[in-house]
């Protein structure tokens, strides 16, 4: 069987190791590139001690020469702003990219440059596809760019996709309160996340403010074909992966919870990815963890004709490496499940 040559720029981060985790065991994947900051080659193990015993390529400072002749296929693991130094370059070469920074996913580079930073090649937004095979599993298929989702919109844009499909939600009526565990800020340190700041801690932050928020309001636009708002809170937990996002909406009609659940599980029922709980049980960060997995539990609150969804992914795994391989797998033409349905529930 035929190996795809491929490429982990960003290979020392938490998504970086995600995807080594995952790849490692890919039947038709060859590592043969790894990169991130480092001055020189050093053995992936020195720094993930998990993979010293595996046949691994050293780790090096990105070399452009060297990168583009070694790798067919590049997963970009690198923070936002980073990955546009390398993207374009990547894209004119016909190289496939598989992107986990926020750089590509917005359609209009305005509300790229509103939340991050300026663009340096917007011209590449309109070629690149939002990489939630859920939602654009048919447009994956032949792009040679994909932007990976945000961790927090995948587990909200899941939660509602069958809701706002069907355009049943009263616009802007979205109420998002989501937790994260700490890898989801990423390896590098920060005061804030020091583990005297986060044990035995909990609290909300980018209140109205979280460059997700864009991105979520962009992907539910385009599924109800309308503009939308979503106010989202999101909370730092104590705890080092997960995200258990609890969603609040408005439905314009009187419908039953069994009639909501019925268009979530026939929204649902070809995705491996998708687990829609049965009523009456709801998702928790510690049965997906490690899984590419996200966990749908919903509850009408008839009183006020509000649903309340519950949604759970692992950040690491299905909000940013395991659904860049599922993206790949589907550019390969692969199953889309190889590497990621074994996958064990993490202690
Ligand atoms: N963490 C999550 O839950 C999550 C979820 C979804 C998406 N994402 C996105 O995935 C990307 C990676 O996230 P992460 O959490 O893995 O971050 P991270 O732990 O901070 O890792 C970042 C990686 O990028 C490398 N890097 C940073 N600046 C670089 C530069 N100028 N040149 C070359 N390499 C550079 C780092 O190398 P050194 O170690 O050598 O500094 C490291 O390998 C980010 O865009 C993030 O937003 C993360």
């Amino acid at each position: 069987m035929s190996k795809v040559k491929v490429g982990i720029i960003g290979v020392s981060g938490y998504a970086g190791e995600e995807l080594l985790r995952i790849l490692v065991s890919h039947p038709r994947v060859e590592i043969t590139y790894l990169a991130a900051k480092i001055e020189e080659d050093t053995p992936v193990g020195k720094i993930f001690p998990q993979f010293s015993a595996l046949d691994l390529v050293c780790y090096s400072r990105i070399d452009r020469e060297e990168m583009s002749q070694k790798a067919e296929v590049f997963f970009l693991a690198l923070p936002h702003a980073v990955s546009m130094q390398f993207v374009p370059e990547l894209y004119a070469e016909g190289k496939t990219i598989i992107d986990l920074s926020a750089d590509y996913r917005f359609d209009q580079a305005e509300i790229y440059e509103n939340h991050y930073v300026k663009h340096n090649s917007s011209h590449l937004l309109k070629e690149k596809v939002y990489g939630l095979p859920e939602i654009y599993r048919e447009e994956i298929r032949g792009k040679k760019l994909v932007a990976n989702p945000g961790c927090y919109p995948t587990s909200v844009i899941l939660g509602l996709a069958p809701l706002f499909r069907e355009k049943l939600i009263v616009p802007d009526t979205v109420i998002v309160d989501a937790k994260s565990g700490a890898s989801g800020a990423g390896r590098n340190p920060r005061m804030d996340l020091v583990y005297p700041e986060i044990n035995e801690n909990f609290r909300a932050y980018a209140i109205a403010s979280h460059r997700h928020q864009p991105e979520m309001e962009q992907e539910l636009s385009h599924l109800c074909e309308k503009e939308t708002k979503v106010i989202f809170v999101p909370h730092l937990a104590p705890y080092n992966r997960g995200i258990l996002a609890t969603i609040y909406v408005k439905l314009k009609e009187n419908l039953a919870e069994a009639e909501i659940y019925q268009k979530y599980l026939s929204f649902y029922k070809r995705e491996p990815f998708v687990k829609v709980l049965p009523l009456g049980e709801f998702p928790a960060v510690k049965y997906v963890r490690g899984t590419n997995i996200c966990a749908v539990g919903i509850k009408m609150e008839r009183r006020t004709n509000t649903l309340i969804v519950v949604s759970a992914i692992d950040n690491l795994t299905k909000g940013a490496s395991g659904q860049a391989v599922q993206n790949f797998n589907i550019l390969m033409g692969f199953s889309e499940e190889t590497s990621l349905d074994n996958l064990p529930v993490l202690p």
